[in-house]
């Protein structure tokens, strides 16, 4: 496959699913820019999942490929997502947890372990309020306080590319706006991309500068705010 710039998420002729000959949706191009916010809603058991987990490199595309800042390989340190199950590890603490994001972003072979894991992980819980849950296991969180640890870890791991699928899923108004505004100021302040899943429509136009929505096996851009004329 073609190999796009360096600073952009690329999908060519992309198709997603499970089974070759049923995909779920097909044929799709787009191309995501730094510092840019991208919606997707859709009616449910559409492909939305499926579409961020081929994006996150879970899951190999049927057809086509995807192409994140210049490899078809991705490298997961680069990538945060916060997947609808939110993946974590139950009987580890708020702490613990963080700190696997953050240890993703922060080290490799050549620094198996980064001074920065710490101070950046105890930051990333501070900004999702939880800092008094710190050693808490995750089982015994409410719904929303977990959404909101996965919301850290992916915080810690500063990622160029953040999916997020329903991050905002059963917070309170006051909550949702807080975690709201700490993604969006990052992706904005660090020039990174998001693609986020969202159901509500309206929450959905007020976060994003692009908005896509899922219908039958397509993927159909309604809304680009460069389009738009600013008067
Ligand atoms: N691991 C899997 N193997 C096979 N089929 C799957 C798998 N996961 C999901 N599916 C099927 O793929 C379809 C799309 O699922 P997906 O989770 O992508 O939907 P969605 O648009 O995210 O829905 P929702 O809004 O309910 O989260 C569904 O019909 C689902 O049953
Ligand atoms: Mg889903």
């Amino acid at each position: 496959m073609y190999l796009a710039e360096h600073d952009v998420v690329v999908g060519q002729d992309l198709s997603v699913g499970y089974e070759k000959h049923n995909p779920l949706i097909t044929n799709i191009n787009f191309e995501f820019k730094e510092g840019q916010i991208i919606a997707i809603n859709g009616a449910s058991g559409i492909g939305k999942t499926t579409l961020l987990r081929t994006l996150a490199g879970l899951l190999n595309p049927v057809k086509g490929g995807v192409s994140v800042f210049g490899s078809s390989t991705i490298r997961r340190g680069e990538v945060g997502y916060i997947p609808q199950r939110l993946g974590l590890i139950r009987h580890a603490s708020v702490y613990h947890n963080v700190m696997l994001g953050a240890k993703a972003g922060h080290t490799s072979a050549w620094f198996p372990f980064s001074s920065i894991c710490k101070p950046v992980s105890l930051q990333a819980i501070e900004s999702v309020g939880l800092t008094h849950k710190l050693r808490t296991p995750i089982r015994k969180l409410s719904g929303g306080q977990q959404r909101r640890v996965a919301v850290a870890r992916t915080l810690a791991q500063k990622p160029r590319l953040i999916l997020a699928d329903e991050f905002l899923a059963e917070l309170d108004e006051e909550t949702l706006i807080m975690v709201m505004k700490k993604v969006l100021d990052y992706v904005k302040q660090n020039n990174a991309i998001m693609v986020l899943v969202e159901h509500d429509l309206n929450r959905a136009r007020q976060m994003a500068d692009r908005l896509f929505t899922a219908e039958g096996n397509k993927l159909v851009e309604i809304f680009n705010e460069e389009d738009e004329v600013h008067e």
